[in-house]
């Protein structure tokens, strides 16, 4: 198999900023056609999707998400620099991070990747020898909670860069959610996963850089390299 590695998180700088030129409706149908093709726990399919395109709407959510990405900040700053990664990419890094922080309200789209909560059944309905380890059922379901989601966030990344679209992942709206929630009009029992700025991007996409596969990959047994 051959790649060239270039699905990348678009958000910032000169060469990769996003365009305001608009996204046409049916490539964004096609796009969500993409996420609903994902797996989801017992092909549950409990995902919703809010595209927002109203310039005011992205404005505001722009807010929210600039709000949440200076808690963002304060805990990578106490974290440092991840041991992998060079003073300047971390830097790079940062700065791309920070112009989001400043633009998300101009992509021409913003994606919210939502899950409607779904708790396991009382346990009154469960036979006694499920009853009893139900504390343990319930880590178990928040441990999974996002598994639902975000092989769709991956496909609507990977459609995107099949139509020459930039877009990334992004969380940090996260920490301030209720507002998320309030001026979108998503239901209680429904949370958001991923905020995706969509937009076509200034420039080419480059390769990803990663740690090489035998410093994170094991044969066998934790501890014992990969030969690849
Ligand atoms: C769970 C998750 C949350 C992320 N949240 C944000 C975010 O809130 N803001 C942001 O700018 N990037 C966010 N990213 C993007 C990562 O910073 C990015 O993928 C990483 O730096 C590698 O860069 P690359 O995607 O260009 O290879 C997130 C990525 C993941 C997987």
């Amino acid at each position: 198999m051959t790649s060239d590695y270039s699905r990348r998180s678009i958000r910032r700088g000169a060469l990769r900023r996003l365009k305001p030129d608009p996204v046409p409706e049916e490539i964004i149908t096609q796009i969500l056609d993409a996420a609903i093709r994902a797996p989801s726990a017992g092909n549950s399919q409990h995902w919703r999707f809010v595209v927002v395109r109203d310039p005011d709407m992205r404005r505001q959510l722009g807010l929210i998400y600039r709000k949440g990405s200076d808690i963002a900040k304060a805990i990578y700053q106490a974290r440092g620099r991840p041991a992998h990664m060079t003073e300047e990419q971390y830097q790079r890094m940062m700065s791309s991070g920070a112009y989001l922080w400043e633009h998300m309200g101009n992509a021409p789209v913003l994606l919210v990747a939502c899950l409607r909560d779904r708790p396991p059944p009382p346990r009154e309905a469960l036979p006694p020898e499920v009853q009893a380890i139900f504390d343990h059922e319930l880590l178990y379901t928040d441990r999974i909670r996002g598994a639902s989601i975000y092989p769709a966030v991956q496909n609507i990344i990977l459609a995107c860069r099949a139509f020459g679209l930039g877009t990334l992942i992004t969380t940090n709206h996260i920490r301030c959610e209720s507002e998320v929630k309030a001026l979108l009009g998503i239901p209680d029992d429904v949370f958001t996963y991923a905020l995706m700025p969509i937009g076509y991007p200034e420039g080419k996409f480059g390769p990803v850089k990663r740690r090489p596969v035998n410093e994170v990959a094991f044969a066998n047994h934790w501890g014992t390299e990969w030969p690849g």
